[in-house]
C-alpha cells in the first residue's frame, strides 16, 4: 500500500509517499520561512494562501520524482495547527482521495512527530516515552502503540520552541529564533549566568517556560547589551531549558520504568538537547531515538507514515473534511482497535 502524506499545519508545506513494503519512496518540502521572516513570526493568513499556491505543484514534483505509479490512500494533517492552513491540506488531500477512489485518513500532527523515528533504519519498539518539543507543544507522552497515548506532562504556558523563539527575538536575533539562539549559545560562557530550572523543585511532569523568557529579558536589560552578553544569555537560557527537560525525562523514566525515549519536534533538532538526553538515557541503562534532523521539524514523511499505519489497519474518514485547531493526542483511537 502506497500512501500520499500532506502536511500544512503551520509554515511548512510537506508531502511524501510512503510504501508499506519499500518504505519512504520520496518526500518534498517547501518552507515559508522567508515569507514570514519580516513579520518576526508566522502570519496565519499568509501561511494559508501560500499553501494554496504551493501544495499541488509540490505534489506533482513528488509524483514525478517517484516515477509515477498508483496511490492507494491519502493522509492529511487535520490538527492541531492553524485552521486556515490545515484546511488547505485537508481539502486537497480529501479531494484527491475522492477523485482517485482511494481512502483518506486525518492525521494528528503530534502523532506524526512521535512516530517519525519509525522512518529510521533502527526504529524503537513499543512501549516508549516521547518528548515532543516544537513551536506549539512541550509534551511527555507514554506510547503503548500507534494511537495508544497517555500524556504524562504538558506545557502550562509557552511551548519550548516558542520560548526559544521569543527569547531569540528579545535578544535581537533573526526569525526563526530557535536555531539562531542555539548557534549563538555555542559561543556563550556557561559559567556567567545561571537561569532557574522551572518546576523541577516540585513533583510532576508539566513544563513552564515563560518565566525563563522573562528572566532572559531582565538579564539582557541589566547588561551592557554587547555581543558577549547576548551569547552568554543565549547559553544560560539553552542550558536551563536542556537541564529542565533532562530532569523531567529522568523522572518519567523512573516513574514508568520505560527505558526507551523518543525525542521529536522542531526543538529535537537542538544539538545540546540531543547530547544531554543521550547521556541521560545511557546512565539509566536505556536508549534515546531521534528522527533525522530534517524529520524533526514539520514534514510530509511523518504524516504519510502515521496515515499508512491507520489506513493499513482499515481505518478511513468519510467524505466530510476534518480540521481541528485543537486536538488532544489522548482522543485518538488505537490503530488496531
Ligand atoms: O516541529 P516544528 O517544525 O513546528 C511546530 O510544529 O511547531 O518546530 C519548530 C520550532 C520552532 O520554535 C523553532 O525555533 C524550534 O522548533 N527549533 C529549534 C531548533 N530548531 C528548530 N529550537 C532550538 N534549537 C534548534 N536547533
Ligand atoms: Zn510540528
Amino acid at each position: 500500500m502506497r500512501v500520499l502524506g500532506i502536511e500544512t499545519s503551520c509554515d511548512e508545506t510537506g508531502v511524501a509517499l510512503y510504501d508499506g513494503e519499500a518504505g519512504l519512496v520520496a518526500h518534498a518540502l517547501y518552507s515559508q520561512v522567508a515569507l514570514h521572516a519580516r513579520y518576526g513570526g508566522v502570519v496565519p493568513e499568509l501561511a494559508s494562501r501560500d499553501h494554496v499556491r504551493k501544495l499541488l505543484p509540490l505534489i506533482q514534483k513528488l509524483m514525478d520524482e517517484a516515477g509515477g505509479g498508483d496511490v492507494d490512500g491519502v493522509a492529511y494533517t487535520a490538527g492541531p495547527g492553524l485552521v486556515g492552513a490545515l484546511l488547505v491540506g485537508a481539502m486537497t488531500g480529501r479531494g484527491l482521495a475522492w477523485s482517485w477512489g482511494v481512502p483518506a485518513i486525518a492525521v494528528h500532527h503530534m502523532e506524526g512527530h512521535l512516530l517519525a523515528p519509525m522512518l529510521e533504519p533502527d526504529p524503537p519498539g513499543f512501549p516508549f516515552l516521547a518528548l515532543l518539543v516544537s513551536g506549539g507543544h512541550s509534551l511527555l507522552v507514554e506510547v503503548g502503540g500507534v494511537g495508544r497515548y497517555t500524556v504524562l506532562g504538558d506545557s502550562i504556558d509557552d511551548a519550548v520552541g516558542e520560548a526559544f523563539d521569543k527569547t531569540a527575538k528579545l535578544l535581537g536575533l533573526p526569525y526563526p529564533g530557535g536555531p539562531a539562539l542555539a548557534e549563538l549559545a555555542l559561543k556563550g560562557d556557561p559559567a556567567r549566568f545561571t537561569f532557574p530550572r522551572p518546576m523541577t523543585d516540585r513533583p510532576g511532569l508539566d513544563f513552564s517556560f515563560s518565566g525563563l523568557k522573562t528572566f532572559a529579558l531582565n538579564t539582557w536589560r541589566e547588561s551592557a547589551q554587547t555581543d558577549r552578553d547576548r551569547a552568554d544569555i543565549a547559553r544560560a537560557f539553552e542550558d536551563a531549558v536542556v537541564d529542565t527537560m533532562a530532569i523531567k525525562c529522568r523522572r518519567a523514566v523512573r516513574q514508568t520504568g520505560i527505558h526507551t525515549l523518543v525525542v521529536a519536534g522542531g526543538v529535537g533538532a537542538n544539538r545540546s538537547l540531543r547530547e544531554r538526553l543521550a547521556e541521560l538515557m545511557e546512565g539509566e541503562g536505556g536508549r534515546v531515538y531521534y528522527p533525522r534532523p530534517e524529520f524533526c521539524t514539520d514534514n510530509g514523511a511523518m504524516i504519510a507514515y502515521a496515515g499508512f499505519q491507520r489506513l493499513a489497519a482499515g481505518q478511513a474518514e468519510p467524505l466530510n473534511v476534518k480540521a481541528m485547531p485543537r486536538w488532544s493526542l489522548e482522543e485518538l483511537k488505537p490503530a488496531d482497535a
